[in-house]
């Protein structure tokens, strides 16, 4: 196995979509509305003509789960955020981290 470096600089969202079984009695960002943010995500990077400097992918459990909302993370800046899985988030969220792209 060896290292691969991607041909571009490209960012990425990950949007945890972990779905836990209620009988846990822990929360997940799957109950919380997890997956429609992470479709509207990849529309919105499409729509604003970020594909290829930003990639939408999502992921399992970041281990910060919320009681409400869902977690983002956004790579390579190792960043995390707690968003209430709304459109305006989301787009709020897209719209700093990706000011200057
Ligand atoms: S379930 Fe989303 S961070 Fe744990």
């Amino acid at each position: 196995m060896k290292p691969v470096k991607r041909p571009y600089e490209l960012r990425q969202l990950l949007v945890c979509t972990n779905l836990r079984d209620p009988s846990t009695g822990k929360s997940s960002c799957g109950q919380n509305g997890a997956q429609p943010i992470l479709e509207y995500l990849k529309k919105t990077v499409k729509e604003r003509g970020l594909k290829g400097k930003v990639i939408v992918t999502k992921s399992g459990c970041l281990d910060i789960c919320p009681d409400h909302g869902c977690i983002v993370g956004f790579q390579p800046e190792a960043e995390f955020f707690h968003a209430e899985c709304t459109s305006e988030e989301a787009d709020a969220l897209l719209t700093r981290l990706t000011a200057g792209l």
